[in-house]
């Protein structure tokens, strides 16, 4: 027979993460991060970004265009030197608005209509005339072969567009500013990751990051490879760490895989990013309502329909910390349309979303680990992780008990590393690539 607490205590053991499992995950993360170094099997792509670490010193002027989902922004940014930074521009606009009429991110549409609306959007925030260097950051793997040459290898997220995936994104970005006749006016000079930005944008302000990563609708790190290059310098390396997939998975992450637009990819990603803990919560209640554990009226609605709970609901379930969880009882009657709620079921619809956020930061936490075991194996020097996201920004307490799982683990050394908000990596990062690549 099925019981209510021993649904949620198996819930909670499938989960939840103890520290010795935390540990050989990260130990896991490592062992493919040296996988994929070497070019061997790995899920881990460890891409080149060309790129180094900020000094703080970089100066300029720079055009920084941001493209990681269907909301792209362009920004002017102007860098001090003294590692002080200010916008001064920024224009964003969406790549589908079904309201107008248009969708550059369907499979119908080509690469070449999707960047030139891009450049015309360009066009029509820069006076005539003025000239200036462009840092791309572009959210998405891809293969460099210099700082300002990539290849996508695979669209993530929503975006299908044609024409795009195996291509040489600063062609047609190239190709774009040509009919847009920007040619003379913008000079692309640096591709980039959105992790890569992040981490540029810390180091600019904080010369003890040496990781970046994004916990939003996406999640994704990049980090100093501490090996040196020919050159003698060190490269930040985008992991594509949303693909690995070394890890524990539990059958609602299966089914949620399996149902997915890409199966069997980004498995790390639909464990802890922003896109998908409303899923799995849903996931989760529906196959509780099925057994007949909660909601036992509830045969059709929000918990049967994919994707129908996002990461902002989930936020609003763990803000309400009170004894009836009576923000859940409207929800569930707005949302829902049940107005009759026990407790018991709203504590657990609180509680599935919290095991699904806790897991998040857990393993976000396993793949930092992961990467200080790589970089600094005796933890001898300070550490600031660069985080950016709505996940990380937004949700109460992920930062805070991110940091608490880091601590716990890390012990004596504790101390010596941090997680810091980065807002805007995308823009001010870009704009630093930029500034490197001249
Ligand atoms: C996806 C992309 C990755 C990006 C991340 C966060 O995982 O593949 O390149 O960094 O989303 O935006």
């Amino acid at each position: 027979m099925f019981d209510l607490p021993n649904a949620v205590r198996n819930l909670r053991a499938s989960f939840i993460q103890s520290e010795a499992q935390i540990l050989n995950i990260a130990s896991n993360f490592q062992k493919e991060m040296v996988n994929g170094l070497e070019g061997k099997e790995s899920s881990l792509k460890m891409l080149p970004s060309f790129l180094t670490k900020a000094t703080g010193k970089e100066k300029g002027v720079f055009l920084a265009l941001d493209f990681g989902g269907t909301n792209v922004r362009i920004l002017v940014v102007e860098l001090k030197g003294n590692r002080q930074y200010e916008i001064l521009k920024q224009h964003s606009f969406l790549l589908k608005d079904p309201e107008k009429g248009y969708d550059f991110t369907t499979r119908e549409t080509s690469g070449t209509a999707l960047f030139e609306y891009i450049t015309e959007q360009i066009k029509s925030m820069l006076p005539p005339g003025s000239v200036y260097p462009l840092g791309f950051t572009f959210s998405f793997p891809s293969q460099h072969k210099d700082v300002n040459q990539a290849t996508l290898i695979k669209w993530t997220k929503e975006i299908k567009t044609s024409g795009v995936e195996n291509n040489d994104i600063s062609g047609i970005l190239t190709s774009a500013l040509k009919s847009s006749n920007l040619t003379e006016q913008v000079i692309l000079k640096a591709i980039i990751n959105d992790t890569v930005g992040t981490l540029l944008a810390s180091s600019y302000t904080d010369q003890n990051t040496y990781i970046g990563s994004i916990c939003g609708t996406g999640h994704n790190t990049c980090y100093v490879e501490p090996r040196l290059l020919d050159t003698g310098e060190q490269m930040i390396v985008n992991m594509e760490s949303g693909n690995f997939n070394k890890l524990p998975f539990t059958e609602y992450d299966d089914q949620l895989d399996l149902n997915s637009d890409i199966p069997g990819e980004q498995r790390l990603e639909k464990m802890v990013s922003g896109k998908y803990i409303g899923e799995i919560t849903r996931i989760i209640i529906e196959d509780f309502i099925k057994k007949g554990l909660i909601f036992r009226d509830c045969k059709s609605g929000i918990f049967f329909s994919p994707y129908s709970i996002n990461a902002r609901d989930i936020s609003e379930f763990l803000a309400d910390e009170s004894h009836d969880v009576n923000t859940l009882a409207v929800w569930l009657n707005d949302k829902c349309g049940i107005s009759n709620s026990l407790l018991e079921e709203r504590i657990t619809l609180r509680t599935a979303a919290s095991i699904v956020v806790t897991r998040s930061f857990q393993l976000a936490a396993a793949t930092y680990i992961g990467v200080l075991q790589h970089i600094d194996p005796q933890l001898e020097r300070k550490h600031t992780i660069a985080i950016d996201g709505s996940l990380y920004e937004f949700t109460p307490g992920y930062a805070r008990k991110l940091n608490i799982t880091l601590k716990n683990i890390l012990k004596n050394k504790a101390d010596l590393v941090s997680t810091k908000l980065t807002k805007d990596g995308s823009g001010i990062g870009a704009a630093i690539a930029a500034a490197r690549a001249e």
